[in-house]
């Protein structure tokens, strides 16, 4: 038998880390190989707590999943905790594997690195063309640096120590684990909740914000971690074909987008609510379109499997679940 590799999965209780667990384990990794820590076991921001951690556990590969994140809200009243921590926990983590003999890492960046009017759909080659949006920009700007970070390390070490640090930039995510909050969430579990609710009081009508008319994609979480294990199992060869040194990473999406309205009735009918759904364009819209470039994941042999229907079924199963145990 072949020996498997020990893989951390840093942020493993989170919607996205808790689904590459799951997804590593659907594809035969032993659990006795898989390191995970919670944040009040490792807080990952420490660096001589990560440094120990590393030292101990001698890992053969890291996916990066944690970090600080939230909302529009949460994003502009602490600006200063999320550029802070997330700068501090990526560059503990990818230094520390680098000091420990860690050659293969994955880090998890999001879409909102690209600027405020990237050409549509969105590709890797948009990254730093232009000015960010505002409201996340902290948090931007660190997923950038941990990018950035991968790369310096590749383009330093690579040769030399065999590192081979990767980075993967999903769509807006939404599936098991999310966070159902009613103000702090993103816009499907907000609107699950929503719908959830109106059908139980009998409500005659939903109120959306916007006119509807704007275009988002989305991504099934468990698509976005098999894509992940899918770019961290692919050989160098392959990978150094489809990126470049100084532009790696690689975009995940769905490659399909649809208006929030379209969006908002397939909810409603996923949840089973027949009332009316009526949108409130005094309101702000936010972009008209964002949609990723796929491109290269796809050149790179991945696509998503898990269609919105289906995925939004999925996604109200682990609601009504998680809703039964602590919402
Ligand atoms: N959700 C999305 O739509 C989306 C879209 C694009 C990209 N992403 C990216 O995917 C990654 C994971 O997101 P997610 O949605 O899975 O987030 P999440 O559900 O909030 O999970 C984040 C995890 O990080 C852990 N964490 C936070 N601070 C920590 C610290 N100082 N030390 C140790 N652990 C810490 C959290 O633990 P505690 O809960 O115990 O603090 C949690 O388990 C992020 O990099 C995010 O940018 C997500």
């Amino acid at each position: 038998m072949t020996e498997q590799p020990k893989i951390y999965v840093a942020g493993h209780r989170g919607m996205v880390g808790s689904s590459i667990v799951r997804q590593l384990l659907a594809q035969g990794h032993p659990a006795e190989s898989i390191v995970t820590r919670t944040h009040a076991e490792l807080d990952l921001t420490n660096q001589a707590a990560v440094n120990a951690f590393f030292a101990d556990e001698k890992l053969d590969q890291v996916y990066l999943a944690a970090a600080k994140v939230g909302g529009i809200i949460a994003n502009s009243i602490y600006p200063a905790e999320f550029i802070y921590q997330n700068l501090m926990m990526q560059t503990n983590v990818i230094d520390a594997a680098f000091r420990h003999g860690v050659q293969k890492l994955m880090f998890l960046g999001s879409s909102c690195i690209y600027p405020k009017l990237a050409p549509q759909p969105m590709r890797e080659d948009a990254l730093l063309t232009g000015m960010l949006e505002p409201t996340n920009e902290p948090y931007a700007i660190a997923k950038i640096a941990g990018i950035k970070l991968c790369e310096s390390y590749n383009r330093q070490y690579g040769n030399s120590h065999g590192v081979d640090f990767r980075s993967v930039m999903p769509t807006n995510l939404y599936g098991p684990g999310d966070n159902y909050h009613p103000e702090n969430s993103h816009v499907i579990p907000a609107l699950i909740r929503r719908f959830h609710e109106a059908k139980a009081g009998n409500a005659s009508s939903v109120t959306i914000w916007g006119t509807g008319t704007p275009k988002r994609e989305f991504l099934f979480v468990d698509d976005m971690a098999a894509a992940s294990v899918h770019v961290m199992n692919l050989s160098q060869a392959a990978y150094d074909q489809h990126t470049k040194p100084m532009l790696s990473h690689i975009n995940v999406g769905s490659g399909e987008d649809l208006t929030i309205r379209e969006l908002a009735e397939a909810i409603a009918k996923t949840v089973g609510y027949t009332g009316q759904v009526t949108f409130d364009s005094s309101k702000p819209d936010g972009a008209p379109r964002k949609l990723m470039d796929s491109g290269r994941l796809k050149a790179l042999g991945w696509q998503a499997k898990i269609g919105l229907v289906q995925g939004l079924e999925l996604a109200y199963n682990d609601f009504l679940k998680t809703k039964a145990g602590h919402i």
